[in-house]
């Protein structure tokens, strides 16, 4: 068996954690809303017509922040289409998706369900064929009390409370050639800017999240941020980094390194972010929000022959993905890297929420199922809380095909605020077990409450409706605790959550 070992103490902090890093996204896309949240008629859906069994879920999910109404739909999407009276609301084709858009669910509608899974959205505007305008009067419309003409239209529609929507996205991926309304740094930049100038004069407490590069793969990587960011700056409080990851080439221990590069990505933009204030002599510290990310590569062909038989439908089973065991450990080491990055990333949105690159799966009219990555997800939400440690790791480590010297065990702890610690790790050894030994003398006396594994024996086992408990957490051994050292064997291919409370 390999070793491995870890020093921690309370004072070796990186940041208080921002729940907001175990957010989500819904997209009006595929059977996101329609047949995923929503579904009239279906034998749990409540008098509004959401599932009940779907939102219990969500809410044991635990997602504190929910992006909203897209990712690439928004670009193309007029959001006084989903207000008002819901027999006369237009459909549209969404130019995004190559569907049909009815806006039966609107802003109104989704507001009720938020609350309902004890979440906050986190809204998108329109920056592709719209801008300031648009955006402003629906800041108004959201957060501003009454006696103005949105302010008093939201009243008419039935909400007497401003929504106070809090977070909001200045558009998405406007750097892709597929996004609608595509545009050059300095051009989306500059509207960026007058859009946030606009947005926070209707409300000073909102925050506002540029759209940095929509991969790290883009050709205007880099310079996008640089640009975009030197025209609006002073305006914007966070910029967006979006990344997906896929194992088309079945290369398992590659794959697993893949947070590797996630973490050069936070590191660079962060960098760019700081260069631009250096530039302009300013001390405004610009945070990251990571808000779509996600492994997403299984169902494209699937989509491909789904379009092409019924493009311009409506909920059609787009970007369905089925993932399996080694997808969840990623996540949990993409999890892992948003800890360790605490002090920066303060936002981040697993793509996306359910049926579409989703934790949660539904059946039309059947049931519904955590897929694997549910678990590392639920759990960081869970007992991630508190302060981010910066833990002392000596790992032995791995070659692969993109880096060199990956550690086999990627773990990293929290302190919570009851004194807790929680230790988070992902062994990536495909064939050995890894005995880890924690130094945790600074914390006084701890006794193991839980060690939680995530193992199955082969990586591409899925859970289904059939069998959705297939890759799900179990207990694994305790570990030994003496006098503050702290000794647990982690299985070979396991995400582990040890859970140490204060005696
Ligand atoms: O999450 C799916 C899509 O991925 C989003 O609509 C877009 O922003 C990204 O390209």
């Amino acid at each position: 068996m390999k070793t491995a070992k870890m020093t921690l103490d309370r004072d070796y902090a990186i940041a208080t954690i921002d729940k907001r890093i175990y957010g989500s996204f819904i997209e009006h896309l595929g059977r996101a809303v329609y047949g995923g949240i929503y579904e009239p008629g279906h034998p749990t859906a409540d008098g509004n017509g959401f599932r009940r069994d779907v939102a219990e879920l969500v809410r044991k999910l635990g997602v504190p922040v929910i992006r909203y109404p897209g990712g690439n739909f928004v670009s193309g999407f007029n959001w006084e289409d989903s207000v008002g009276p819901r027999d006369q609301r237009p459909r549209r084709l969404d130019l995004a998706w190559f569907t049909t858009e009815t806006n039966e669910i609107g802003l109104h509608e989704f507001a009720d369900w938020i609350a309902q899974v004890d979440s906050e959205m986190m809204y998108a505007v329109n920056l592709g064929t719209r801008g300031p305008d648009a955006a402003r009067n629906l800041v108004e419309y959201t957060n501003h009390p009454s006696g103005s003409y949105w302010s008093d239209l939201r009243i008419r529609n039935g909400a007497k409370d401003p929504f106070g929507i809090k977070l909001w996205c200045l558009g998405n991926e406007m750097d892709g050639p597929w996004q609608i309304g595509q545009k050059t740094a300095t051009e989306y930049g500059r509207v960026a800017n007058e859009a946030a100038k606009l947005m926070k004069w209707v409300d000073p407490s909102i925050e506002l999240v540029a759209c940095g590069s929509s991969s790290r793969d883009m050709k205007t990587y880099g310079a996008w941020e640089y640009q975009m960011l030197s025209e609006c700056f002073d305006e914007i409080d966070y910029v967006s980094l979006h990344r997906y990851y896929g194992n088309q080439a079945g290369d398992t221990p590659a794959f697993l390194a893949r947070s590797v590069e996630l973490d050069f990505f936070v590191r660079e933009v962060s960098a760019i972010c700081d260069a631009v204030g250096a530039q302009r002599h300013s001390r405004k510290k610009i945070n990251l929000s990571c808000d779509e990310w996600n492994v997403w590569y299984h169902s494209n062909q699937q989509d491909k022959e789904v379009l092409k038989r019924d493009k311009w439908g409506r909920a059609l089973p787009l970007l369905e993905d089925v993932y399996n065991f080694e997808d969840a450990l990623l996540v949990g080491s993409i999890l892992i890297t948003f800890l360790r990055n605490a002090d920066r990333v303060k936002i981040a949105c697993m793509a996306q929420l359910v049926n579409v690159i989703a934790p949660i799966m539904t059946r039309t009219g059947g049931g519904v199922w955590a897929q694997t990555i549910f678990w590392p997800l639920m759990q960081a939400s869970r007992y991630g809380r508190g302060t981010a440690l910066r833990p002392l790791v000596e790992s032995p480590v791995y070659d692969c095909k993109d880096f060199d010297a990956v550690p086999l065990l990627d773990t990293t702890a929290t302190l919570g605020d009851d004194g807790s610690v929680t230790i988070f790790a992902v062994n990536r050894d495909m064939r050995e077990d890894i005995e880890l030994s924690v130094d945790l003398r600074a914390f006084g006396s701890l006794r193991v409450a839980e060690h939680s594994v995530l193992h199955h024996d082969d990586v591409k086992a899925v859970n289904t409706e059939a069998a959705p408990d297939t890759v799900k957490p179990a207990a694994g051994e305790p570990g030994v605790m003496d006098g503050g050292r702290y000794t647990v064997r982690m299985p070979s291919l396991s995400w582990n959550v040890v859970r140490l409370m204060k005696v």
